[in-house]
């Protein structure tokens, strides 16, 4: 399954993705909705019936009372949106086995707007603002501007996309001022769906994310998922296609074996090469790292590979925002001799049980008192998260660019031909060098030779 999906990738770059889902729904109970004097201009549509087929309607303008804008502290909120990235990875990896992967950025930026509409002193915005590690405003003003800043670099072989949508039941009205926000700054398409025609519902949300994601998850939400009181689905989709800056050798790919547990070895296609990486020892994390470029410098990926032979849990649990930030500062290229193996990687996870050990449990509950989507009583019903991750050898080494200098690391004092020898479970971290976010957090316990 997950090999003919991969295999649909074009040929020889790295993809990645990911895709987070909300469902908000309307509790049975309610009173229905009153369409009198719509405000949005996407009336026009529903009126003219365009609303029983699915397409794209005009938002709202932005709210004429927006805040004035004072400094965000970039840095600040690119730490906070890190460490909430880490701990949503910590409960998905920790709690399943095998291979995991997973973007908490675009589940980030859909919680912001959640954050936004969560109404005045409730539950769910003190909720928000501690799981999110940021208050409504920076959070509103922070995390969109976050995520632009990292889909937009200059032209190279490497990209990463985002796309963001709104889907709405096309019977039910939502305040347009909501509307204008997710629209103007969180950057979200709008369409309006009737989600009583399940099937075509869900086709249309799949369509969606299979164009966001070049393909390569065909199926974010299942029929189950939508249901007659689903009145709002917010989706956010990303795709990361990075060249090594250096590709591995596919003729210097040799078998090797990966210890997968005390109990079990692996033959798995160890890449290798020879070259001038930035690398180094984390000694409170007990691993050590090693960082591959993409090309065009902005993207690489953190390989951190545990002293404990099997202890890539451990690592994974003692893993700050601090140590990504020191990873990725400045530091000068050594020789090595990188080994390491291909991988591909397939999650499917609900983060609901990961957001409420985060301590947000009220948007989940009978009334997340969304007041600023609606007044009516609100309840999200799941949040969905879909990824995928596959590395061979169109890769390369790579440059530092300047960043903040934070330094709990201390490098290792390595020979010239160090070996970085990746044949234990590991961790394996896309990061945008530009922000220090990162994009992807995966855990591999069993590389794929199957491919
Ligand atoms: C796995 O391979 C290593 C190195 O060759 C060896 O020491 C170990 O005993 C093997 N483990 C198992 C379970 O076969
Ligand atoms: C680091 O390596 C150099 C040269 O190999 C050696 O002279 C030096 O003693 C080493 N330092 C430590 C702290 O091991």
């Amino acid at each position: 399954m997950t090999g003919s999906v991969l295999r649909r990738a074009p040929g020889p770059l790295l993809p990645l993705l990911l895709l987070a889902l909300v469902c908000v729904c309307g509790a049975a109970e309610l009173p229905r909705p009153s369409y009198a004097n719509q405000p949005r201009p996407s009336y026009a549509d529903i009126a003219a019936g365009n609303h029983k087929k699915p397409g794209y309607v005009a938002p709202a303008p932005a709210p004429a009372h927006a805040p004035a804008p004072s400094p965000v502290n970039e840095a600040a909120v690119a730490q906070a949106v890190t460490q909430f990235s880490l701990n949503v990875a910590k409960d998905v990896i920790g709690g399943a086995d095998g291979n995991v992967v997973v973007s908490p950025l675009g589940v980030a930026h859909l919680l912001s707007l959640l954050q936004q509409a969560a109404a005045p002193f409730s539950d769910t915005e003190a909720q928000l603002e501690k799981g999110l590690l940021l208050d409504k405003e920076s959070s509103s003003r922070g995390i969109p501007q976050l995520l632009r800043n990292a889909i937009t670099k200059p032209r190279s072989k490497s990209v990463l996309e985002n796309g963001n949508s709104l889907f709405v039941n096309a019977e039910w009205r939502l305040k347009p001022d909501f509307l204008g926000l997710a629209h103007s700054t969180y950057d979200m398409d709008v369409a309006s769906l009737d989600f009583k025609q399940a099937d075509a519902a869900v086709a249309a949300i799949n369509k969606w994310a299979s164009d966001a994601t070049h393909g390569l998850i065909p199926a974010l939400v299942s029929k189950g998922s939508v249901n007659p009181r689903t009145n709002l689905v917010l989706a956010s989709a990303m795709y990361f296609r990075g060249v090594w800056q250096r590709q591995f050798d596919v003729g210097k790919t040799v078998q090797r074996l990966f210890s997968v547990s005390p109990a079990q070895n692996a033959t798995v296609f160890m890449m290798q090469q020879a070259g001038d990486y930035r690398f180094g020892e984390l000694s409170d994390l007990g691993a050590q790292w090693l960082e591959i470029p993409f090309d065009g410098e902005h993207f690489s990926m953190l390989v951190l590979l545990p002293n404990q032979r099997h202890g890539a849990d451990e690592v994974l649990q003692r893993l700050q925002a601090h140590h990504i930030q020191a990873m990725v500062s400045p530091s000068p290229p050594r020789r090595a001799i990188l080994l390491m193996p291909r991988f591909q990687i397939s999650t499917d996870a609900g983060l609901t049980h990961a957001l409420k050990n985060l301590g947000i449990h009220s948007l989940f509950g009978r009334d997340a008192k969304l007041r600023g989507i609606s007044d009516n009583v609100l309840s999200v019903s799941d949040v969905v998260h879909k990824a995928q991750m596959k590395v061979d050898e169109q890769g390369a080494v790579a440059s530092a660019a300047s960043a903040v200098l934070v330094n709990t690391l201390s490098l290792i004092n390595f020979s010239d031909d160090m070996r970085f020898n990746v044949d234990h479970p590991f961790l394996a971290i896309i990061v945008d060098r530009t922000t220090k976010l990162p994009l992807f957090i995966s855990r591999v316990a069993y590389p794929d030779r199957s491919f």
